[in-house]
C-alpha cells in the first residue's frame, strides 16, 4: 500500500543499506523495471527510485553506481522530469540510457536537438574504441534504439565511444566515471547488452556479487529477528503465493509469535478454504486462525449487482473480520507479549508503482488491495516481499521450501468468484461456478498448460438461453471460459488453446454443471478489456 512505504523504510531501512547495490533512477521508462532486473540477476541489488529522489534518499541507499533510465519526454520539454542535479556529485559512476543520457550531457553543458532521423528499433553500432564499458565488445554490434532526440555537443570532458549511421550513441568522461549510451542495453534485442551493463557494474562500479536467494532470506530472517524481539505479529493470509512466502519467512523469524488469518469469505474455490488451511498449518506448520465467515460476506453481498459495490462491501467487510480477529488475538495473553507487527506481502512493483515519476503521490490501483487493512492500526510493518519482483519471491518461496502447487499458482482476486458472477450473488449461483471452475482448471492441467498460461478459470454471466438436452428443453445459464496469457497482468492476451481442450472443457461443463447448456470462449485481449470480468 501507498500510505505503508515510509513506515517500512524506517524499519527496514538498514538491510537495504548495506546492500551497496546500483541505484536507478526512473524518468518514466517503459525498460526501467527491466534495468533493475538486468542488474539482479548479476547478483547486484538495484532499487528504482523516481528521478525526484532527493540526494540524502539515494544516499541511504550507499549505491556504488547509478543509472538513470529512459523516459517517453524530450529533454527540453516544459515539464521535462529532471533529477537534482547534485546527484552527479555523489561520487559514484554514471550511466545514462537513452533520455538518462540526454538530461546527463545536457545538464553538464552539452547539447540535445531533435533528431532528422528519429531512430526506433533495431541499429548497428560502431563501437570506437575499447573503453571500460565497451570492454571486450569491440567492433560492430546490433542495439535496440527508441529515441526522436539525440546529443548534439558534448560537455567538457565527455568524448563519442559510438555511434550509429545517423547519431551519437555512446559517449563517455572516463575522469569522473559518466557514461552515456543511446540504446537500450537491458532489452534483449540488443547484443551483448548484459556484458555492457557488467561492465558497468563490475568493472566501473566495484559491486559485489551479494544478492541472491540465501543471502536475501538470512538477512531478512535475521533483521526481522532484531526487529520483533519481545513482540508478537498478525498477517493476514489469502493462500496466495506473495502472503504464504512472506508469512514462512516471518514465521522462520518469530516462530509462534507470528498469528496468521485466513478468511473464508464464502467466495473461495471449491474446497479452497479447506485444502489452504491443512496445507497452511500441517505442511507448512504455520499458526494459522482460519475464520470461516461467509454468511456475514454472502448476507451483505444479497441482491447487489453492481461491481464496484461488491469491491466495496468486500474490502470492508474484510476489514471488520481482519479487526475483530486482531482484538481476539491482542486479547490471547502471550507470556504477556504485546502485537506489535502486521506482515504484508506487498510486492515491488506495488511499491515503484506507488512512487512512480510523478512523484510518491501517484495512487495505486487499490482495487488490488483487498487485503489493504485499517490504517489507523497501531502496528508496525513488516513487508519481507517489499524488494521483491514477482519471479523472485517464486525463486524465495522454493528455496525456503513450499510446495510447488503454490509457487505456481495462479493469482486470484481478493473479491474471490464475486467478481466472476456477473449480476447478483446467491449460493447457488456459487455452486454453479465452481463446477465450471473445476473443469476449466483440471483439463487446463490435463492438457500440461497450468504453468504455461496466467490464468485460467470461468465466469458465470446473467444470460439464459434455449438448449436441449436428451429429448426436453432447457433454459440454462452460460459460462464464459477465460484462459490468458501474460508477464505483469498489466496486459494480456487470449490463450490460443487447442480446439480439443476447448471441446473438452464445454463438454464436461454442459455435463457436470447443472443448470448451465451454454459455453463460451473469451477471445478479449487486455487492453481493451480486462482480465476479470468485473
Ligand atoms: P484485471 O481484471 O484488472 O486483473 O485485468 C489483473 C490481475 O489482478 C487480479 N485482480 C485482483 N487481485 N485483488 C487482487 O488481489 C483484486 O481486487 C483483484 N482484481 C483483479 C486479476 O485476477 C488479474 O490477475
Amino acid at each position: 500500500m501507498a500510505e505503508s512505504g515510509a513506515a517500512v523504510r524506517k524499519e527496514f531501512g538498514g538491510a537495504v543499506s548495506t546492500r551497496q547495490g546500483v541505484v536507478v533512477l526512473d524518468f518514466g521508462g517503459q525498460y526501467t523495471q527491466l534495468i533493475a532486473r538486468r542488474i539482479r540477476e548479476q547478483q547486484v541489488f538495484s532499487a528504482i527510485l523516481p528521478c525526484t529522489a532527493s540526494v540524502e534518499e539515494i544516499r541511504a541507499h550507499e549505491p556504488v553506481g547509478l543509472v538513470l533510465s529512459g523516459g517517453p519526454s524530450s529533454v527540453y520539454d516544459t515539464d521535462a522530469p529532471v533529477c537534482d542535479p547534485k546527484v552527479l556529485q555523489l561520487g559514484v559512476p554514471v550511466l545514462g540510457i537513452c533520455y538518462g543520457m540526454q538530461w546527463l550531457t545536457r545538464t553538464l553543458g552539452g547539447k540535445v536537438e531533435r533528431a532528422d532521423r528519429r531512430e526506433y528499433g533495431p541499429a548497428e553500432l560502431g563501437v570506437e574504441k575499447d573503453t571500460p564499458l565497451f570492454h571486450g565488445l569491440s567492433g560492430r554490434l546490433k542495439v535496440w534504439e527508441s529515441h526522436g532526440d539525440h546529443v548534439v555537443g558534448l560537455p567538457a570532458g565527455f568524448h563519442v565511444t559510438g555511434r550509429t549511421e545517423n547519431a551519437v550513441a555512446a559517449v563517455e568522461d572516463p575522469e569522473r566515471k559518466f557514461y552515456g549510451v543511446e540504446f537500450h542495453p537491458e532489452v534483449n534485442h540488443t547484443e551483448r547488452g548484459t556484458e555492457l551493463l557488467q561492465n558497468f557494474v563490475f568493472a566501473i562500479c566495484g559491486a559485489k556479487r551479494n544478492w541472491n536467494r540465501e543471502s536475501f532470506i538470512a538477512e531478512t530472517v535475521d533483521g526481522i529477528r532484531k526487529q520483533t524481539e519481545g513482540a508478537r505479529a498478525i498477517c493476514g493470509l489469502s493462500g496466495g503465493v506473495d502472503s504464504t512466502v512472506a508469512a514462512v519467512l516471518v514465521h522462520r523469524a518469530m516462530g509462534d509469535r507470528l498469528t496468521n488469518v485466513f478468511v473464508d469469505t464464502g467466495l473461495l474455490r471449491r474446497g479452497e478454504f479447506h485444502d489452504t488451511l491443512e496445507m497452511l498449518r500441517d505442511r507448512l506448520g504455520l499458526n494459522v486462525i482460519g475464520v470461516d465467515a461467509s454468511e456475514r460476506f454472502l448476507g451483505k453481498l444479497k441482491g447487489v449487482s453492481d461491481p464496484e459495490q461488491k469491491r466495496k462491501i468486500i474490502g470492508n467487510e474484510f476489514i471488520a473480520v481482519f479487526a475483530e480477529e486482531e482484538r481476539k488475538i491482542v486479547a490471547t495473553s502471550q507470556n504477556g507479549l504485546p502485537v506489535k507487527f502486521l506482515v504484508q506481502g506487498t510486492l515491488y512493483p506495488d511499491v515503484i508503482e506507488s512512487v512512480s515519476v510523478k512523484g510518491p503521490s501517484a495512487v495505486i490501483k487499490s482495487h488490488h488491495n483487498v487485503g489493504g487493512l485499517p490504517k489507523d492500526m497501531p502496528f508496525g510493518l513488516i513487508e519481507p516481499l517489499r524488494d521483491l519482483f514477482k519471479d523472485e519471491v517464486r525463486q524465495i518461496g522454493r528455496e525456503l521450501g513450499l510446495p510447488t502447487e503454490i509457487l505456481v499458482k495462479h493469482p486470484f482476486p481478493g473479491p474471490g468468484l464475486a467478481v466472476r458472477i456477473l449480476g447478483d450473488i446467491t449460493p447457488e449461483k456459487l455452486e454453479t461456478l465452481r463446477g465450471a471452475d473445476v473443469v476449466v482448471v483440471d483439463e487446463i492441467r490435463r492438457a500440461g498448460l497450468y504453468e504455461r498460461v496466467w490464468q485460467a478459470f470461468a465466469v458465470l454471466l446473467p444470460v439464459r438461453s434455449v438448449g436441449v438436452m436428451g429429448d426436453g428443453r432447457t433454459y440454462g445459464y452460460t459460462i464464459a471460459v477465460r484462459v490468458v496469457e501474460s508477464q505483469d497482468a498489466m496486459t494480456a492476451d487470449w490463450s490460443r488453446l487447442p480446439m480439443d481442450v476447448l471441446e473438452r472443457i464445454s463438454v464436461r461443463i454442459v455435463n457436470e454443471v447443472p443448470g448451465v447448456n451454454r459455453v463460451v470462449y473469451d477471445i478479449s485481449s487486455k487492453p481493451p478489456s480486462t482480465i476479470e470480468w468485473e
